[in-house]
């Protein structure tokens, strides 16, 4: 009888190997994971994924230091699981951290893992997430994980724009290492245990003698509405793979393909007369756009990006009648729906990912201009208002716009005007599209008739009216076809349904060139 292992025993040994990488750090660092409110890098998979669908690549692969006591620490998988499977029938690529090895740390062979994966993701197309919960760069590894960081930020840039690409962060993110997710397409936090900083806590107290929490500095709550570094915030893990799958629905699995279509059922002829009631007859007075968006698209259903950083500019994913569309909308509700630095930088993103995967976008519009104010010019105010204006020139997938009510100025320009390549534009008859509203021009045309007027106030009323009558309005605008129809309120989903279809099958070729530089 042979010493050697008999195919059976071989086969069992391989049963038993695959049945240990499942345990990733052991039973009681996945009982502390759970303690924590978090679930293991596998049974977040699980619960994204089709039931049964998820099939793992490299479970086998090992750290190769030695350094630091690391050569008696090897873990099958080397702390993050990757693989591919489906969501509702669509292929994904998906890797995940797995805190219980090494606290989830990237090093050499964790990052060759993960940049295999997205090179598999992108040579077939499909869109890749990765779940994030890692202590950052592997310390005991060196220069080895930096380098491992730097191939898969590498990766992401040549990614970006073929396929989707999501973040989902459920644990710390740290450093460096934020600047993967940051590349990627939209990333979605959890309340209280996501964190992402370049410096933690520890640092800032050292370097700037600051005392700051984790969650002050870095939660899902700052980074949802100070600094606009989160597109989507969710309340726990499991929501947060809810709104991944959600989004995935919108979007096409890469940038050959259109948009997945998906009838909701809702009737496109549907008219809605509670529309006629939406703009206040007094032009001050704010109102929700979201009443409009809502009303418009099927069966109400609005994906909002960004919903509390920038309020002044709505965006987000619909359908009209199954098809994917990118909303963007002037918020009256919020600083008057003016433009500024935050929502033009934000609309501007938003435009680029629908144009680069094929989602038309349409423009619900009711600017009274761009925010003014010493803070807003010093903060750059011209240069991230260019990269709105930047982002829908250059977008040439269909875009539709409907005026509302308020397109004063160079927000008029910016805001998917004819002149910035709108295939279609409408305005309702509240429209009023002008160079500056009634108050701002009187004062600056009439300035000397004011001066000599007996009772200022009431010519100023009288300018006012004249000025409004004669401006004021869409009609101006349509005689000079800037506007191709002054659309009944109520049959807004309609005409945009069927602009849309219309549409469909625009192509707008531009000059060939290595890639535009739009004013970052
Ligand atoms: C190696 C690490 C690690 C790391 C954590 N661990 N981070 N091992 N390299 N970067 C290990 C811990 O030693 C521990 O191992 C296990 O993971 C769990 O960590 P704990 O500290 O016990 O967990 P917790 O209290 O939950 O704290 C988690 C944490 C903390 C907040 C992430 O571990 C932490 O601050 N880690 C360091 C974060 C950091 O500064 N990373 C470098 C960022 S710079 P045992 O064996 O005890 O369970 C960076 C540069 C990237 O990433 C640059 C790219 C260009």
């Amino acid at each position: 009888m042979s010493d050697e292992p008999t195919v059976k025993e071989k086969i069992h040994w391989m049963r038993k190997l695959r049945e240990q990488a499942k345990l990733g750090g052991g039973k009681e660092r996945i009982e502390k994971q759970h303690k924590q409110g978090k679930m293991t890098a596998r049974e977040r998979i699980n619960l994204l994924l089709d039931s049964e669908s998820f099939v793992e690549q490299d479970p086998f692969v090992l750290h190769r230091c030695s350094d630091l006591g690391m050569a008696e620490r090897k873990i099958l998988g080397d702390g993050v699981v990757t693989g591919y499977g489906t969501i509702n029938g669509r292929l994904v690529f998906v890797f995940s951290h797995d805190f219980t090895v090494f606290g989830g740390s990237l090093g050499e062979m964790f990052a060759k893992k993960v940049c295999k994966l997205m090179d598999l993701a992108m040579k077939t197309g499909a869109p890749i997430i990765g779940i994030n919960d890692s202590g950052g760069a592997r310390i005991q590894e060196g220069v080895a994980s930096l380098g491992g960081y730097g191939d898969i930020f590498f990766k992401n840039v040549v990614a970006s724009g073929v396929i989707p690409q999501i973040s989902v962060i459920m644990g710390p993110c740290a450093g460096g290492a934020v600047y993967s997710p940051a590349m990627t397409d939209f990333i979605i936090m959890v309340k209280d245990t996501s964190h992402m900083f370049i410096t933690g806590p520890e640092v800032i107290k050292t370097v700037l003698g600051q005392e700051v929490s984790f969650e002050e500095l870095g939660g899902a709550s700052v980074h949802m509405q100070t600094s606009g570094v989160c597109h989507f915030m969710a309340e726990n893990e499991g929501q947060s793979i809810e709104l991944t799958k959600e989004l995935l629905s919108y979007l096409p699995s890469n940038n050959l393909e259109a948009p997945p279509l998906k009838k909701l059922g809702d009737d496109p002829n549907r008219i809605d007369h509670a529309l006629e009631e939406v703009v206040p007859d007094d032009p001050d007075k704010p109102y929700d756009i979201k009443e409009i968006i809502v009303s418009v698209i099927d069966n109400g259903e609005f994906l909002e990006v960004q919903p509390l950083w920038a309020p002044n500019i709505v965006v987000g994913f619909a359908r009209l009648n199954g098809r994917s569309v990118g909303i963007v909308a002037n918020q009256p509700k919020s600083f008057a729906g003016t433009l500024d630095v935050r929502s033009s930088a934000k609309a501007a993103r938003f435009i680029r990912f629908c144009d680069a995967f094929n989602i038309p976008i349409i423009t619900f519009e009711d600017v009274p201009g761009f925010l003014p104010g010493i803070d807003q010019e010093h903060g750059g105010i011209i240069r991230h208002g260019s990269k709105l204006l930047f982002a829908y020139c250059e977008a040439t997938v269909p875009k539709i716009t409907v005026i509302i009510r308020k397109a004063y100025g160079g927000a008029y320009d910016v805001m998917g005007s004819k002149h910035s390549g709108a295939d279609i534009n409408y305005a309702w008859p509240s429209a009023e599209i002008a160079v500056m509203g009634p108050a701002g021009a009187i004062n600056i045309i009439f300035r000397k008739d004011l001066a000599k007027a007996k009772d200022q106030e009431k010519r100023k009323a009288e300018l006012t009216a004249e000025y409004r009558k004669k401006f004021a309005n869409p009609y101006i605008a349509a005689e000079k076809g800037y506007i191709d129809d002054v659309i009944d309120p109520s049959h807004t989903r309609p005409r945009l349904i069927s602009a849309l279809e219309m549409l469909v099958t625009k192509r707008e070729p531009r000059p060939p060139k290595k890639h535009s530089n739009i004013p970052l």
